[in-house]
């Protein structure tokens, strides 16, 4: 047994990813090498799958950025990343991933840097055994996702054949700023690269709990006869978050907000796995076709449709569990005027056989209460009432929430009857959680993302056409914010569930916002 297999075999990553295949030998090449990307979730997950075996042994790790840093300043900072105390085979296992480690300091725009990376690939081709098959990871601002693609095409690093090695390019989110962009930068790509060398990130796709969907969908028989509009009464998807402008984001989330960011790729991902038809396979076309005929069910709203389906808001300064946190416009990066969403909420019906009439409501937000990402499925009521209840308004209403994270799992809520000799019933749940069903903990999402684009396997990744249904539905809600006699964005303090008026969304419906 090899020193890999051996580390390998005794880490319990390998039971977290369990993966038949490992990739061929390869070099990855990371834009944005010194960024916040790259050192919390790239190279990180690049490391464990290392250390889980689940990398080619031939493997060569290359940095691209600006800052003027050499192999080893670039090696120093990845440790420092890295190192954990509590690791104590950390010291070997770093001495042995690494030599893999390059860096090359350049602009993103200066062919001459390009050059330089073609002649480091192909002498690493030679010491490293990496057979010229290369990946291209953009963590890089969006504005640079053209330009990159470009030169990269033009300094030859980019193979058009599709027999011999490959060359695949990841391209981190947001795909665009609107629809107009995201399709200029879908021909911008298109002009280098073949679709399936594209791979677009959504990085809640490759979480653990969002794959895990499908397989509660589909690998059990009794969810399925129930999932449409004759059982299924409202879906209700939550992403929660505590957090404000951390890490310095306010420049960049000031330009984006949370519809942009939030709602238009990994909400409407986690709304097409909740909606889909059952795929033929498992292939990445099947799935990938029964995901992005969800978005092209999605309505395209009018200004006034709008106004009467999504609700908008913004954080003052407020308190999250007893800590007092300032306003949006007053965080680092913010315009003081600025009137970027912090908070969407939307109700939308999908046009199409399986769910027409049902609302799916959709929520996100900064500052909320706490961090919680959900899918609530409520059922219909039974059709009669035959016993006594305590709360009529939810009574037999069954309640299947998927847990995305964190206490990541699933719970079934139904009527039981307390036990006396009255009929009266109280609900009661059936809970699964990972902690407890798995020995190991769910790898992290860039970690399987990583080793299926290294695989080949697009299944996971955002195929154009989804893209830009997603912007089709999302385009109108911007168009109608930014017209001059739109409503005004409303406040909420830090530390509530949002702008009071998300409650008329919900009118006239048995649901209501669930408060998690
Ligand atoms: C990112 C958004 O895509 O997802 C962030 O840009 C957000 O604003 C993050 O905080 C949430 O990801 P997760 O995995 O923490 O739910």
């Amino acid at each position: 047994m090899s020193d890999l297999s051996a580390i390998a075999e005794s880490n319990p990553l390998r039971q977290a990813l369990p993966r038949a295949k490992v990739p061929e030998p390869c070099s990855i090449v990371l834009f944005g090498a010194t960024g916040d990307l790259t050192h919390r979730k790239l190279v990180p997950a690049l490391y464990h799958l290392d250390q889980a075996g689940h990398l080619p042994g031939e493997c060569a790790i290359v940095g691209f950025a600006r800052r003027d840093w050499s192999d080893q300043q670039f090696r120093d900072e990845l440790k420092k990343s890295l190192a954990n105390p509590k690791d104590g085979g950390f010291e070997e296992s770093w001495t042995e991933f690494a030599p893999k480690i390059f860096y090359n300091a350049s602009n993103f725009d200066d062919p001459s840097g390009y050059r330089k990376l073609k002649e480091q690939l192909d002498k690493i081709d030679g010491t490293h055994g990496t057979r010229g098959n290369r990946l291209f990871y953009l963590a890089v601002s969006p504005e640079y996702f053209s330009v990159i693609v470009e030169q990269l095409g033009q300094a030859g690093l980019i193979y058009k054949d599709d027999e011999g090695p490959w060359s695949r390019v990841v391209i981190e989110k947001p795909f665009g700023h609107d629809l107009a962009s995201a399709l200029e930068l879908n021909r911008d790509v298109s002009r280098v690269l073949r679709e399936d060398q594209v791979y677009r990130i959504d990085h809640y796709l490759g979480k653990e709990t969002v794959q895990n969907i499908l397989a509660l969908r589909f690998g059990n028989s009794m969810f399925e006869p129930l999932w449409d509009r004759r059982y299924v009464e409202s879906v209700q998807i939550t992403a929660a978050e505590e957090l404000g402008m951390a890490g310095g984001r306010g420049g960049y989330y000031d330009t984006s907000g949370a519809l942009r960011d939030m709602i238009q790729n990994h909400l409407l991902q986690l709304l097409c796995l909740v909606a889909m038809e059952p795929p033929v396979d498992l292939g990445a076309d099947a799935v990938r076709n029964e995901r992005a005929k969800v978005l092209q069910a999605l309505p395209i709203w009018t200004a006034e449709e709008v106004e009467n389906h999504v609700v908008r808001g913004q954080y003052v300064a407020g308190s999250i569990q007893g800590k007092e946190v300032p306003g949006y416009r007053d965080e680092k990066g913010v315009a003081a005027e600025s009137s970027t969403d912090t908070y969407v909420a939307l109700r939308v019906t999908l046009n199409n056989w399986r769910w027409a009439g049902v609302p799916f409501f959709l929520r996100t937000g900064k500052r909320l209460p706490k961090r919680a990402t959900e899918i609530a499925i409520q059922f219909k009521k039974p059709p009669t009432n035959l016993f006594e209840v305590d709360n009529e308004a939810n009574a037999g209403a069954n309640l299947l929430v998927l847990r995305i994270q964190p206490n990541e799992g699933a719970s079934l809520a139904f009527q039981a009857k307390i036990p006396g000799s009255r009929r009266r019933l109280q609900e009661v749940r059936m809970d699964f959680r990972y902690g407890t069903a798995f020995a190991s903990p769910p790898p992290e999402a860039y970690e399987r993302l990583l080793l299926d684009v290294l695989l080949g396997d697009p299944s996971l990744y955002t195929r154009t056409d989804a893209v830009e249904a997603a912007w089709k539905f999302v385009d109108p809600i911007l168009k109608a914010w930014d017209a001059p006699d739109a409503p005004k964005i409303l406040d909420y303090a830090a530390g509530t569930w949002g702008p009071e008026a998300a409650d008329k969304l919900t009118e006239g419906t048995e649901t209501e916002w669930r408060r998690l």
